[in-house]
């Protein structure tokens, strides 16, 4: 969507995955005081926002939303200003339907008024759900064409609140909406799977969906193959490595979605890895893709702005050397020789041509690769990797 927002992929925080309904007001401003001192919102986590349940189980009389009181004794608005206060942007979550996924009000029928109450608040960012959508009232219309014309309507009650408002669909999770479609002009960002879970197969099957849409991404319009499970404990360290790093080349959209007031320095050296953030919120926007797909390995390459190309060697079933070489991952091979930067370990190396990595069961080696001097190449590898190029 073109309204001058979401220019890189967005990056924040939701509730979710990490609390699914118990969270409260503490809970916000606990996270938004931990990520501020743990430097994230200069690393770009910028947005902050409660996911389903914060609501009250009704309207007001007068038929305003409003916050459930026990979450939120004295309602969001110093939750609010607290989270602006320290530089963030604030969200907000909300549905098409009737009510929210998790049974609270919803926003049908009341587009304008939402719209309107969430601007007052000084709403930034809006997840807005897909759940019961009363889909008798578009008789003989299927679901993406009732999906397409009520997102319609409510990014148009969102700019006519005049208010910046980042508008994030939550609706591809039903099969048959197909945002990645249809959503360019209607949305900063569509969900492309069902929700991810915290295990391995589950977050390397929506990795699958998401990369083979990356032609429907760029600058104010992506693919969100769903929030961050980084931190929560059902993943190996490897495996959130591989996840963070998947959805960085991806450039999906980097919601954090664990407790963050606890985190562990593990789950912290995750998530500010500032290189990997670079690529993923590189201005070109480009989301990486496969040129190298079997059952063991993948070879996922991204261009970047200033001419480098990040690369994830990815080793989806078994451990493994995966090989390739800079023409194959879209490097300009024109230069005599190229420094490969490993953005996890941060060590360089120098290679002519071939690109060889041992990668691990369920790991990724990430690159960043650039022009280098052939007299750079140290002679090990000039030999074992490189001496016919
Ligand atoms: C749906 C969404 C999730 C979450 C829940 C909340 O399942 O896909 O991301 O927002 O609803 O109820």
């Amino acid at each position: 969507l073109d309204n001058g927002l979401a220019r890189t992929p967005p990056m924040g925080y939701d509730t979710w995955n990490a609390y699914h309904c118990n969270y409260d007001a503490a809970t916000l401003m606990g996270t938004a005081k931990a990520m501020k001192e743990a430097g994230m919102l200069e690393l770009g986590y910028e947005y902050i926002y409660p996911d389903d349940c914060w609501l009250a189980p009704e309207r007001t009389a007068d038929g305003k939303l409003q916050p459930n009181p026990y979450k939120f004794p004295y309602g969001l608005k110093p939750v609010i200003d607290y989270i602006h206060s320290l530089g963030f942007k604030f969200g907000i979550y909300n549905c098409a339907g009737t009510r929210t996924c998790a049974g609270f009000p919803g926003c049908y029928g009341h587009y304008d008024e939402c719209a309107q109450q969430f601007a007052e608040w000084g709403v930034d960012y809006i997840k807005f759900d897909w759940c019961n959508v009363p889909f008798a009232d578009y008789p003989g219309l299927n679901h993406k064409e009732v999906a397409k014309i009520l997102y319609s309507e409510f990014r148009d009650a969102l700019n006519r609140t005049g208010r910046p408002i980042v508008f994030s669909m939550c609706n591809g999770w039903d099969p048959d909406v197909r945002p990645w479609e249809w959503a360019s002009d209607v949305s900063n960002l569509w969900r492309t799977t069902m929700d991810i879970a915290d295990n391995y197969d589950v977050m390397r099957d929506r990795y699958e969906q998401n990369i083979l849409h990356g032609d429907k991404a760029g600058p104010g319009h992506w693919n969100n193959p769903d929030m961050l499970e980084v931190g929560n404990g059902g993943m190996t360290t490897t495996e959130y490595i591989t996840h963070f790093s998947l959805w960085s080349i991806m450039a999906a959209p980097l919601v954090i979605g664990t407790n963050v007031i606890n985190m562990s320095e593990t789950t912290k050296y995750i998530l500010t890895n500032k290189e990997v953030i670079d690529v993923n919120q590189d201005s070109l926007g480009i989301q990486g893709f496969r040129v190298k797909h079997d059952i063991a390995q993948d070879i996922i390459t991204k261009p970047l702005s200033d001419g480098d190309v990040a690369v994830v060697l990815f080793s989806a079933n078994g451990g493994g050397v995966i090989n390739t070489t800079i023409d194959e991952v879209f490097m300009d091979p024109s230069y005599p020789a190229y420094v490969l930067r490993d953005l996890w370990s941060h060590n360089e190396t120098t290679v002519l041509k071939k690109i060889a990595a041992y990668v691990d069961a369920h790991a990724v080696a990430m690159y960043r690769i650039r022009p280098g001097k052939p007299s750079d190449a140290p002679p090990h590898h000039v030999i074992y990797w490189d001496s016919n190029p």
